[in-house]
């Protein structure tokens, strides 16, 4: 696939998925604007220093004035061909024991922050009149909803993501701009090592594996998918 001068937004990009993703962007030609709020976790990032990477500072992408200022940030010379929203977060917890504060944390970090950068997405890829690409980032529990249960507030935001990716699909197909989502299940991660360390880690979908289905849909070699919710679960 290739990418050559094409300028990408990447959330969540310094993350376990991020990372692979900016990583494989970055391999195939393209320019990407990471976005990022943990200052420890872009010191630690494999490709802070690559010519080809913006790292944008921002707070919290559930704000309406922090998308703006990241997408304020793309190159007015080149217009922006695609913007993947891995930005999110997990949490466990049964229903009973779940209060506002943790659900509406969980639709913030998860669905606001991905249906505000869709909007932000939509308004310069239409300004750019070339059309576009946008990659959201659903989970397996948000397809399939009983296996969410004992994390429902995580469950119902990536259930929005779903149905967003969806819905905004059908909306601007006629614009050019083809939106997508994955699924992943439980990915091979550090973090996922960390706290499940008697799992079967070779049963997980690879980040890199993962990365290659999102870059196929943010791709230009993906001329008609649109709307589709792609679960991505390896062997799990
Ligand atoms: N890991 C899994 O097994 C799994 C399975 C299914 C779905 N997913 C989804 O896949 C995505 C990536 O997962 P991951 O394991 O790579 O997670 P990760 O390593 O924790 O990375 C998440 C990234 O999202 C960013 N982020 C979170 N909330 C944000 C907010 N409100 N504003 C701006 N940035 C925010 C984080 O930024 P900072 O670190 O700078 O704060 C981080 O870069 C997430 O959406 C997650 O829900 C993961």
């Amino acid at each position: 696939m290739d990418f050559s001068n094409k300028q990408i937004v990447v959330t969540g990009g310094t993350g376990a998925l991020g990372s692979a993703v900016t990583g494989a962007l970055l391999r195939a030609g393209a320019h990407c604007v990471v976005p990022y709020v943990d200052a420890a976790e872009a010191e630690r990032f494999a490709h802070r220093g690559d010519p080809n990477v913006k790292l944008v500072a921002v707070t919290d992408l559930a704000d309406e004035t922090e998308v703006a200022k990241l997408f304020d940030t793309v190159a007015a010379s080149t217009p922006l061909w695609a913007s993947i929203h891995i930005a999110g977060g997990f949490a466990v917890g049964k229903v009973a024991e779940t209060g506002k504060r943790a659900l509406m944390a969980q639709l913030d970090g998860n669905l606001v922050s991905c249906f505000l950068c869709c909007r932000a997405a939509v308004n310069a890829m239409i300004e750019g009149k070339q059309g576009g690409r946008i990659v959201n980032v659903a989970a397996r529990p948000g397809l399939e909803w009983r296996t969410g249960a004992g994390m429902s507030a995580y469950t119902v935001a990536k259930a929005g993501v779903a149905a967003l990716t969806s819905a905004l699909a059908e909306e601007v197909a006629k614009d050019g701009i083809l939106v997508n989502a994955v699924a992943p299940s439980i990915m091979d991660t550090p973090a996922n090592r960390a706290a499940m360390p008697k799992a079967d880690f070779g049963a997980w979908p690879k980040v890199e594996d993962v990365a290659a289905t999102i870059l196929f849909l943010a791709s230009p070699d993906n001329a008609v998918t649109r709307g589709a919710v792609v679960p991505v679960y390896g062997k799990s």
